[in-house]
């Protein structure tokens, strides 16, 4: 990992909860939330020690790092498994205080003074655009999709495919399993692939058939691949977040969750539960686009859609999940059935893309062109 990618990582959090103390209530439930927060804490830990190492940027958390906090609180902190500046600076401090075993006023103080230490955060755009560079593209098997994709499915970005059963949501997904393990000049990423899945459609044999009318070999490309089977939405979130660590240590650059709305959609009935199934969708979203952003990782999410009676024209279906599904995918596809083996792919939201419509087919070798 690279220390502009480190920077971004941990200055882009601490500049904003910073900035922002609404953003502070909104990563103290995410952190909070998810599965294994001591495990967030020391990933941030220890890469910026290792950033350290390069001279670049975290200082080392030790007595008399913090004037007026006596050491017995930094003790606890290290031993609570914070080792840098940052990783405190990054952590909210009722998280800190839970976490380490202090009290509430104490936590604030060693947070506001670790914030006062970190670098701000403000980078330089040019520096922005050299980490954009940094960014690279794995093709879907039809160059009409990857051209309204701007070239691919991206790292540092997540990638929603919409669409009703049969649309050619699996089958994308199955098809980039196999695209992101060709050498990245032949189109790929060049690494491994990690897929949650969460409906049990994850075929091995269908992979392998994709792989062998590609000209690879099957063996090898399921080797590649790392499959979890999330049994329901809380075995999703530990699934979720495992990753930082995962993507890092098995050299994965395409993250797969098929499908990221189904369990909330079923366990989570009636209107009374809304905020929280939408709390806890934000927070699996949002370390997501972490892992995305930090590890130069593309996230392909699949959604469903649900249909709204009272449209009278045009398309009734739209896509679940609302407004916290639509913030949180830096692209957003919308796929539709065509005519046999064809289906409509439409770019709907995107920062970088115009919204353009393709037709590609769904064959043998997975996701190609179609001939009409
Ligand atoms: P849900 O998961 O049910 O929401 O749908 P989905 O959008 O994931 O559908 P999926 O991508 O699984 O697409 C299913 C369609 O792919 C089927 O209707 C088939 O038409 C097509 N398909 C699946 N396997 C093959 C295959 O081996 N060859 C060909 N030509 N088409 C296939
Ligand atoms: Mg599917």
């Amino acid at each position: 990992m690279s220390s502009a990618q480190i920077r971004f990582f941990t200055c882009f959090l601490a500049d904003w909860i910073q900035i922002c103390p609404i953003l502070d209530e909104v990563f103290r439930a995410t952190f909070t939330s998810l599965p294994c927060p001591e495990r967030y804490v020391s990933l941030i830990s220890r890469e910026s020690e290792s950033a350290l190492e390069g001279g670049v940027l975290a200082e080392v958390l030790e007595p008399g790092v913090f004037k007026g906090v006596a050491t017995t609180t930094i003790n606890k902190l290290i031993k609570a498994g914070f080792t840098t500046v940052e990783s405190i600076a990054v952590t909210p401090p009722r998280e800190l205080a839970d976490v380490a075993g202090m009290g509430a006023d104490t936590a604030l103080k060693v947070c506001r003074l670790a914030r006062l230490q970190v670098d701000p955060g403000f980078i330089p755009a040019l520096e922005v655009l050299e980490m954009r560079r940094s960014m690279i593209k794995c093709k879907t098997g039809s160059k009409e999709l990857d051209r309204i994709l701007g070239g691919g499915i991206e790292t540092g970005a997540i990638t929603e495919l919409i669409g009703e059963y049969g649309s050619g949501k699996t089958q994308i997904c199955f098809t980039l399993s196999v695209t992101a393990q060709l050498p990245v000049e032949e189109g790929g990423f060049g690494s491994n692939v990690c897929a949650i899945d969460t409906e049990g459609t994850f075929m091995p044999e269908r992979v392998m058939q994709i792989a062998e009318e590609r000209g690879l070999d099957p063996t090898k490309i399921l080797e590649g691949i790392l499959v979890a089977r999330a049994y329901n939405s809380e075995h999703q979130q530990i699934l979720i977040g495992s990753l930082a660590e995962l993507v890092e240590k098995s050299d994965v650059k395409l993250v797969i969750v098929d499908s990221m709305i189904g369990h909330f959609r079923g366990e989570y009935i009636g209107r009374g539960t809304l905020s929280e199934r939408q709390q806890k969708l934000g927070s699996c979203l949002s370390h997501l686009l972490r892992v995305a952003e930090a590890f130069n990782v593309a996230v392909v999410i699949t959604n469903q859609v649900m249909s709204t009676p009272d449209v009278v024209y045009g398309d009734p279906n739209k896509p679940t999940g609302g407004h916290v599904m639509a913030h949180a995918c830096t692209h957003r596809v919308y796929l539709r059935k065509g005519k046999q083996n064809t289906r409509l792919a439409r770019v709907i939201d995107s920062p970088s893309l115009p919204e353009e419509r393709i037709r590609f087919a769904i064959t043998a070798a997975g996701v190609e062109d179609s001939e009409e």
